[in-house]
């Protein structure tokens, strides 16, 4: 047995990580993630309360969360959220806190949330092409989205890292312009291998643009990568740096190595509902026991049972794999 206020699954991984989804709402409708129209969303009263997750991350911390990831959807269309980043940010023994984001409201929002004391920063940023970025999200906000990075740089957010998803066929464009915007801004690029998490069932295997192409690619046309070989084991990206010093590139190969052997996390979802994987097709609900009269216990109990369930891994490579009922919007990438 391991230190009781651990959590660790069957397979001996520690889990530290918590990714709590704030909304299933989102401002911009990127193809990889949400239909085109006529989006279901969870009714407002479903969604979490900001002294509902206050509570849950306390609880987890106690259990051994060390880092929090906000996501959504889309976090800041979800009002106020400064006011959630204050109370967590406030919380000890949570040492990290971090927040992903599409960008759209940064401009606006940057220093509030800045001011509650957030420091990290992932921002979707999939090309640099107002067009191409009209065609991927379907909304017209390329601007806000550079403005808002531009924000961040100014107030000093440290680290600020941009999130791209590489789909073959329609990536290809964007990976040496992203990639030099990387190095002349001193911000790293990550690259999302697409996963089969689209809400309109559009992915395909062959659909990935496998990380080991764009290495490539940006290897000889940008400048020599070389992997970092001692990076964090149980990071999800791989890290390269440019050969010349000029920075790092991050890939995120989830389809191509996948890193499940390593994985630290888990999700709550914004309705309340704790998952073990971003492809589990199990679930289970706490905001029963938030909103009921469940004691502390009860509900740590049923935090460890979720970890203690936890599958070896996803099986997206495998004939057996079914994608989860839920697209990524609705649990939070
Ligand atoms: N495959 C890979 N990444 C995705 N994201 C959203 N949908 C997908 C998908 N189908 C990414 C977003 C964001 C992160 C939370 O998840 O770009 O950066
Ligand atoms: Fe919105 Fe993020 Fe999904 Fe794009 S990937 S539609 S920004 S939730």
């Amino acid at each position: 047995m391991g230190n009781p206020a651990q959590l660790r699954d069957t397979f001996g991984r520690l889990h530290d990580n918590l990714r709590v989804s704030v909304t299933d709402r989102c401002n911009i409708r990127c193809y990889y993630c949400m239909p085109e129209h006529e989006v279901q969303f969870v009714p407002r009263e479903e969604i979490l309360t900001f002294e509902e997750i206050e509570r849950f991350v306390r609880l987890a911390v106690s259990l051994g969360i060390r880092k929090v990831r906000v996501t959504g959807g889309e976090p800041l269309v979800r009002r106020n959220l400064h006011l959630l980043i204050r109370k967590l940010a406030a919380i000890p023994g949570l040492t990290d806190l971090a927040l992903t984001t599409n960008g759209v409201l940064l401009r606006e929002q940057a220093e509030p949330l800045y001011e509650a004391g957030l420091r990290r920063i992932n921002i979707h940023l999939d090309t640099l092409d107002r067009n191409r970025f009209l065609r991927i999200t379907r909304r017209d906000d390329f601007d806000r989205v550079l403005e808002g990075i531009e924000t961040c740089r100014r107030l000093g957010y440290d680290p600020i890292k941009l999130n791209a998803v590489a789909v073959k066929d329609l990536t290809e464009p964007d990976v040496v312009p992203l990639a030099r915007f990387g190095r002349e801004k001193n911000i790293e690029i990550r690259f999302i291998e697409f996963m089969p998490l689209d809400a309109q069932g559009l992915w395909l295997r062959d659909k990935v643009l496998l990380a080991d192409d764009i290495v490539q690619t940006i290897s000889s046309e940008v400048c020599p990568l070389i992997e970092i070989p001692d990076r964090d084991p149980r990071a999800p990206a791989t890290e390269y740096r440019y050969a010349d010093g000029g920075g790092t590139v991050g890939f995120i190969a989830s389809i191509s190595k996948p890193f499940c052997l390593n994985c630290n996390r888990i999700r709550l979802t914004a309705d309340g509902k704790l998952r073990y994987c971003l492809f589990a097709i199990e679930e289970t609900d706490v905001k029963g026991l938030l909103r009921g009269a469940a004691t502390e216990e009860e509900i740590a109990r049923i935090i460890a049972e979720v970890v203690a369930a936890k599958w070896e891994g996803h099986e997206v490579n495998t004939a057996r794999f079914v994608a989860p009922p839920r697209p990524m919007y609705a649990i939070g990438g």
